[in-house]
């Protein structure tokens, strides 16, 4: 783009853009950055600088990495040919998708288009209220959600989410929506117990006696939680979990939104753990940003009870979603879910994924400054603390401070970010799933020196 062009742009972008989770105040001296071009893990501002980017895409999106012309060619194909209607009607690509996808689930049979991962959970939550008004009286109708987990920014979403500078100053919020304790071991409620997966995941049995079993209808968990700080859950919890459920007839809801689609080794961060769900959403990984799309998929056992009546008009899902029906989004999944398998990603997630764990447990022994260090897959965390001993966060100022170190030096890495008050202090890594040995290498070295730069001398 001439310079000329490109000056005008960002002064575009300056004036009338209102970008997410950003104080503009500081764009009233510097210039926003804009990503111009992207190929494979590397991107290039507006002023031609270099980076490597560490969070695929800002937020653990772009799994197969930029410049994908095949994903564009797919796209552009559909579109032409065939680029909208209602998801009253099918597509061909929607029904392609969901045959692919339902072939990696096992147990569960159906898919409903949206295009957010907010988007997805409101359906779940729409479908576990309208279970609650048709077979129980009304009164199934609450919905657990845990501590430092997060589930989308609309404002049901967010009473589903424990993240509480999220959804601080957006109240009133839904009500029906009910917390149960993190499964942060590091942070154990309990002290140093041999037994804190079970422990913590009887504390959720204690909030649904406390509320009474015949007002629960449903949990919404993640499996690892993402923007929380990277939660790989503690040995026995999701045993235990999925007991509790059974034995109280609550519906298990999985947010995938981040670990779905690869980001964890496995086409879905529940296989590692013998979940069985109700409900599965996804979305950012599903077409790695190339289009927008959001799933939510459920059992054959969920579907049928939305066609039990036929002679009640309301007895089915009285749900609309005018963009899941855009063909775009699951033309573009079909061909992400096929580089996936064709370059044998999920392998190469797994083992990048424990050389970047490995390395970020060898900067550990040079850092005090890393507390602990979690992930699965290219999905890992490194949690800083101003002492080892007493555990207490390192000031989020210097964990910024680290974001924008390893910017300088060309490297894009996130942390956990206005979410929970005093512990915005995890460094989240999450390259695209094509990362290679050098790339990992690259960003671990890169955090080390930024870590130096910000808190001293190791
Ligand atoms: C676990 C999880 N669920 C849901 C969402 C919401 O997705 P979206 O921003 O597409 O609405 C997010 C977004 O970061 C997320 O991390």
């Amino acid at each position: 783009m001439p310079s000329n062009d490109l000056l005008q742009t960002i002064a575009a972008d300056r004036s009338h853009v209102w970008h997410h989770l950003t104080q503009h105040k500081p764009f009233e001296s510097q210039d926003p950055r804009l990503y111009v071009e992207g190929r494979g893990m590397r991107l290039w501002d507006a002023v031609g600088r270099e980076y490597l980017d560490a969070v695929s895409g800002g937020v653990w999106t772009v799994n197969v990495g930029y410049g994908r012309t095949s994903i564009a060619d797919a796209v552009r194909e559909q579109l032409v040919r065939m680029n909208y209607f209602s998801g009253a009607a099918g597509s061909v690509p929607g029904a392609r998708f969901a045959g692919r996808l339902i072939d990696k689930m096992p147990g569960l049979s159906r898919v409903y288009y949206a295009n957010s991962g907010s988007e997805a959970n409101e359906k779940a939550f729409k479908i576990v209220r309208q279970i609650a008004h048709r077979h129980h009286g009304g009164r199934k109708y609450k919905i657990l959600y845990r501590e430092r987990d997060y589930h989308g920014t609309t404002i049901s979403a967010l009473s589903a989410s424990g993240q509480p500078e999220r959804s601080a100053q957006y109240g009133p919020l839904t009500p029906g929506f009910v917390q149960v304790p993190h499964c942060l071991q590091y942070r154990s409620q309990y002290g140093a117990i041999a037994n804190y997966g079970e422990r913590v995941a009887d504390a959720i049995e204690e909030v649904i006696l406390r509320e009474g079993p015949d007002t629960v209808g449903a949990i919404c968990l993640e499996p690892v939680t993402a923007g929380g700080g990277v939660i790989t859950p503690p040995k026995g919890y999701w045993d235990r979990v999925q007991e509790i459920c059974r034995r109280y007839n609550i519906l298990l809801h999985i947010d995938e939104v981040v670990c779905g689609v690869g980001r964890t080794g496995k086409w879905f961060g529940y296989q590692h753990f013998g979940i069985k769900p109700d409900f599965v959403t996804m979305a950012k990984g599903v077409a790695s940003g190339y289009a927008a799309i959001s799933c939510l998929v459920t059992t054959e056992a969920i579907f049928d009870q939305f066609k039990d009546d036929a002679s009640d008009p309301l007895s089915h899902f009285r749900d609309i979603s005018t963009f899941g029906g855009c063909t775009s989004g699951p033309a573009a999944a079909l061909e992400n879910m096929r580089i996936i398998e064709d370059e044998r990603l999920l392998e190469n997630t797994t083992v990048m994924g424990a050389r970047l764990l490995r390395n970020l447990t060898e900067l550990q022994l040079h850092y005090p400054v890393i507390g602990d260090v979690r992930g699965l897959g290219l999905f890992c965390g490194a949690e800083l603390v101003k002492d080892r001993q007493t555990r207490e966060p390192a000031d989020e100022r210097q964990v910024q401070a680290v974001i924008a170190d390893c910017l300088s030096r060309g490297v894009i890495i996130g942390a956990t970010n206005r979410s929970i008050p005093g512990l915005n202090n995890t460094l989240c890594l999450s390259p695209a799933l094509i990362a290679t040995s050098d790339d990992i290498d690259q960003i671990t070295i890169t955090i080390g020196a930024a870590l130096e730069k910000v808190f001293g001398k190791k």
